[in-house]
């Protein structure tokens, strides 16, 4: 199963970020936003990208497993990240009761930023 997205990162920096972070990150995903630079430079800053990026990410994951957005649930799709900064999917075990089809499947997911884009894919195999 495969998911892709790709955000509009000027669209996520027109909407009050701290609020949309708060609603669809875990604590987790937001220490790790929170470490990231506001500096805008005339371009979107590397926080913005990320939040961007969090966003495409849980939406390609949503879009692997085959159900639509499910906002109630966005900051319990964790993206958390190893030490090496490579992301991966940790979801709770009442999601994953609700999403069966993840039974003995293996997750991978895969983030990139650029150019006023956040664009990240879905595997699950
Ligand atoms: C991974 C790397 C190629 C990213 O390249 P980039 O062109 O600067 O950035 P991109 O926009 O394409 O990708 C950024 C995203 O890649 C992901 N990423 C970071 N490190 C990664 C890694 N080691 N493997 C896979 N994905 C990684 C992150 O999700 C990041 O976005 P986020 O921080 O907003 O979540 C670059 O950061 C790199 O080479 N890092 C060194 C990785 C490494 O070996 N680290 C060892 C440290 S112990």
């Amino acid at each position: 199963m495969v998911g892709v997205d790709i955000v509009d990162v000027s669209r996520i920096e027109k909407l009050e970020t701290q609020k949309l972070a708060t609603r669809i990150l875990s604590k987790q995903e937001q220490e790790y936003l929170n470490k990231k630079s506001n500096l805008t430079n005339g371009k979107p800053s590397e926080y913005i990208y990320s939040l961007a990026g969090f966003w495409a990410a849980k939406e390609a994951f949503l879009k692997a497993i085959g159900v639509g957005i499910d906002t109630d649930n966005l900051n319990q799709i964790e993206i958390l990240h190893k030490a090496s900064g490579e992301p991966y999917v940790k979801i709770n075990d009442k999601l994953f009761k609700k999403y069966s089809i993840l039974n003995g499947k293996s997750i991978h997911i895969s983030i990139s930023h650029d150019a006023n884009m956040a664009i990240s894919v879905c595997f699950i195999v």
